[in-house]
């Protein structure tokens, strides 16, 4: 029988815990749970605990030192990323990263290099790419049914999902931006990854953070919607962001993010539009739009999403450790997203379009 990988997990929030350890776990054969750290003791030891983990580290460098592990998942707040992705290839580790990979297109180059010359596998964890609906998703346009596809608009709006205030989210030196690389990794990486993964060339982008820092005029207003009492925190991010992509095919991308907006209820969509028909990702539910018979069809298709949060994505990092394939969400790809993020908020402050040069 093959060596079971042996795992570790640097960041026993939310994400660590209850998306990597849970669908790590799911795969007894493959991986056995070796050793966990944050920077959070109580936290650390109380995961453990839970999950029946043998060790608790002091450090990151103390997991990452620890010859017999094979394999770790960072799920920390966004700044720490690159750092111990690098730490970890270094030390000969293949690497599982939360999104977005890192907080810039720079840093996110660097854990590249570090890649290549580690010579260890890196995915960054996408779980978008990998639900039921995406994946059909991406054959319906792999095998032409839309047609020329000249246009995509993504986005992600929440009505009351800001309760940042005072959390790593919101503080850009530590999370890098708010919903637009918060959410919008995730909707843009899947745009993209639907269209092939074109490179982008120009951005126009606008961040605003009118319900976190309201103008003078509606200061008094006592409103419920960041969730938190401001007295709770710092909350430099913006709180809505919105723009047009334009990529290296000639497609086009409209997008929208927020945390919190006033509208009627939280939704996520994707649409794609092409020469001969449309496609929808609407909250997990794909829908097309075409025409058939001298009339215009809706189709529905019967995929529905049955795997947990991670789950696909964690089975598919293994095998491709195994069996020496490359991730489908490489850090390569997520370089370009980088590069999107870093042009918008480049073209919000300077309030023009930013063109983006392609490093390849
Ligand atoms: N893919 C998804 O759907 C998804 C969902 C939520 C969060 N995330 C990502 O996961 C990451 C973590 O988010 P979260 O929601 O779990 O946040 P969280 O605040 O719940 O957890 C972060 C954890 O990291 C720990 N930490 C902070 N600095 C650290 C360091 N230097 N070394 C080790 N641990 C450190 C904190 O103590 C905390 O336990 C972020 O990058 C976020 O964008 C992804």
């Amino acid at each position: 029988m093959t060596k079971k990988l042996r795992y570790g997990l640097i960041g026993c929030g939310g994400c660590g815990e209850n998306k990597h350890l849970a669908s790590y776990k799911r795969f007894p054969n493959d991986v056995e749970l070796a050793a966990v750290f944050d920077v959070d003791p109580g936290r650390a030891k109380a995961v453990a605990e839970r999950h029946q983990i043998p060790k608790v580290c002091s450090s990151y460098m103390e997991l990452l030192a620890d010859p017999t592990i094979d394999l770790v998942s960072i799920a920390t707040p966004n700044v720490m990323h690159a750092p111990i992705a690098i730490a970890a290839l270094k030390a000969g580790k293949h690497v599982h990263i939360e999104k977005p990979i890192a907080m810039n297109a720079r840093e996110a180059q660097a854990i590249v290099n570090a890649k290549n010359r580690a010579r260890r596998k890196v995915m960054v964890a996408l779980n978008n790419r990998f639900t039921e609906a995406s994946q059909y998703a991406r054959r319906y346009v792999e095998e032409g049914h839309l047609g020329e596809i000249y246009h995509a608009r993504c986005g992600w709006r929440r009505r009351l999902g800001c309760n940042m205030y005072g959390t790593w989210f919101a503080d850009k030196n530590l999370s890098g931006g708010g919903p637009l690389i918060d959410l919008g990794v995730h909707f843009f990486d899947l745009t993209l990854h639907l269209l092939g993964f074109p490179a982008p060339v120009a951005v126009s982008g606008a961040c605003y953070d009118k319900l976190a820092h309201p103008s003078k005029a509606d200061k008094h207003m006592k409103s419920v919607m960041m969730g938190r009492d401001k007295a709770a925190g710092k909350h430099d991010v913006e709180d809505f962001a919105a723009g047009f992509v334009k990529l290296e095919t000639g497609v086009s991308v409209a997008f929208e993010f927020s945390w919190g907006s006033y509208v009627e209820k939280d939704m996520s969509y994707l649409e794609l539009l092409g020469s001969r028909g449309g496609l929808r990702l609407h909250d997990g539910s794909l829908k097309m739009f075409s025409e058939a018979a001298g009339a215009l069809v809706d189709v529905t298709p019967q995929v529905k999403n049955t795997t947990g949060w991670g789950e696909n994505e964690t089975r598919h990092f293994i095998d491709c450790i195994r069996q020496n394939k490359e991730p489908l969400a490489p850090p390569e790809e997520a370089v370009k997203m980088m590069q999107i993020i870093d042009a918008i908020y480049a073209s919000s402050k300077s309030g023009r379009e930013v063109r983006i040069r392609s490093r390849a």
